[in-house]
């Protein structure tokens, strides 16, 4: 085995993307085993990097004896140096072949405990190993360039990315879903949104965003629910309602049509067909919530006014909607206390969902806010007399107070990473959206 002081390259090391563009010169790549074969004289090795895979042909006669000893030792995931001429192959499983000139492990592989067909508790168990698989690998980087596309985004749309609190005293949403800790002596807890600090930081600096995790102590076991998972949360002083849900398809189209145009390689190995995402354009449907109880009623559930939809509901109204669809002016019941009521309907409040095609399900939950104070001191009392909860009051002080200097009509929304990237890779299951899932099941690796 050789060390580092006899690495076949120094930096800069090729990738295994460079081969095309380098047929007919030798490379250097580091790598990992990803299978193995060997036919008397003659070993392929595949080797894996970030960028993807080769086969590298070692033949007896064309190697020093030391590399002809690592190719055969090395088992499945050791890390490797190959050295040699880039080749087209027909029979090679990418086109390329590396005919190996050097050949140098850096360490050995221990039997790799994952084999070809797995239990899906023993990946998960193994989740720091199966990252590795080329499956993962994608989706990884598909992720990676999600958030990127996210960021870039709103970055040009003159946001400014803002970086909120994790430990909260008051809860964003319900508060009934919320990990509780203890703080020096004080109750605590993990943060469920941080909009409410987002909207402090309009007032300075207008349109702002955070993208962090948030935390939701969900027992559900549901394809779609996360103990904890990546929220884009963005806020804008003077948005309306309207103007709300307008950002929100153009960030989503956006992002779709990068992977679609940039990520072409990533798509096709991950089977997701990139027509599908370049369809994703300006306008998205818009319907109310009454609306969309007719449609469910006509397509067979038994809705009346007031009922929230579950998965059933939402896969029944979006089975065959190739674009996401808003619904808003939902039931004030149903929606938190920050929303406005709709002035043209007092039944509802001017929040919206947007709710992915293929019963994927909500993507995106965002709404106008009440920026006047007395308004929402009445919507919180009224709040409180409806669902009978009472708001720790003490912990929302800063928040309203907001209300008293310069307060502004304002509008924000939160879209959870982990959905978007589910509904776009076409996931089974959101565990795989992001490297290592926390669910009520799972805290373990
Ligand atoms: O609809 P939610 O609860 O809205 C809020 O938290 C607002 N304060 C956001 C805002 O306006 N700033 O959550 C927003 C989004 C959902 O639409 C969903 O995409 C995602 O967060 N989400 C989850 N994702 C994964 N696992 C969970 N348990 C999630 N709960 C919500
Ligand atoms: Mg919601």
């Amino acid at each position: 085995m050789s060390g580092i002081g006899d690495r076949l390259a120094k930096a800069p090391a090729f990738h295994v993307s460079d081969a095309p563009k380098s047929v007919g010169s030798r490379i250097t790549l580091r790598g990992w085993i990803h299978r193995k074969r060997e036919s008397g004289s003659l070993i392929f090795v595949i080797l894996r990097d970030s960028t993807g895979i080769i086969q590298c042909a070692v033949k007896k006669d064309s190697v020093d004896q030391e590399s002809w000893k690592s190719a055969k030792e090395a088992s499945i995931e050791s890390s490797i140096e190959v050295s040699g001429t880039v080749k087209e192959d027909k029979r090679a499983v990418t086109g390329y072949e590396i005919e190996s000139q050097l050949f140098r492990v850096v360490h050995i592989s221990e039997p790799f405990p994952i084999t070809e067909y797995q239990s899906t508790e023993l990946l998960l168990d193994k989740r720091h190993l199966w990252l590795r698989s080329r499956r993962m690998t994608d989706i990884m980087r598909a992720r990676a360039y999600i958030f990127r596309y996210i960021r870039e985004f709103l970055d040009s749309d003159s946001f400014y990315e803002v970086t909120p609190p994790l430990i909260t005293k008051a809860a964003g949403e319900t508060g009934a879903d919320m990990f509780e800790l203890d703080y020096f002596g004080q109750k605590a807890y993990l943060t469920e949104s941080s909009q409410l600090y987002a909207e402090a930081m309009i007032f300075s600096l207008e349109k702002v965003y955070s993208f962090v995790p948030s935390f939701r102590a969900e027992k559900s076991r549901t394809v779609k629910h996360l103990a904890e998972y990546w929220h884009l949360e963005a806020e804008m002083a003077h948005y309306t309602f309207y103007e709300n849900m307008d950002l929100q398809e153009e960030l989503i189209s956006s992002v779709a049509k990068r992977l679609a145009k940039e990520q072409e390689e990533i798509l096709t190995s991950l089977n997701v067909n990139k027509d599908d995402l370049l369809k994703i354009r300006p306008p998205f449907k818009r319907i109310t919530y009454e609306e969309a109880l007719k449609i469910l009623n006509d397509r067979g559930a038994k809705l009346k006014w007031g009922d929230d939809f579950g998965v059933g509901e939402e896969r029944l109204l979006t089975q065959d909607e190739e674009k996401p669809v808003f619904i808003h002016s939902w039931p004030k019941e149903l929606k938190s206390f920050y929303m406005p009521i709709n002035p043209r309907d007092e039944r509802t409040v001017l929040g919206s969902d947007l709710q992915a095609p293929h019963g994927h399900g909500e993507i995106v939950g965002g709404s106008e806010r009440i920026w006047r104070l007395d308004e929402l001191m009445n919507r919180m009392h009224e709040v409180e007399t409806a669902k009978g909860v009472k708001f720790n009051m003490k912990n929302y002080e800063w928040w309203i107070e907001l209300r008293k200097y310069g307060s502004v009509p304002h509008s924000g929304f939160g879209m959870g990473a982990e959905r978007l990237i589910k509904w776009l890779l076409n996931l089974d299951h959101i565990r795989d959206a992001i490297p290592f899932p926390r669910m009520s099941n799972r805290l373990e690796p």
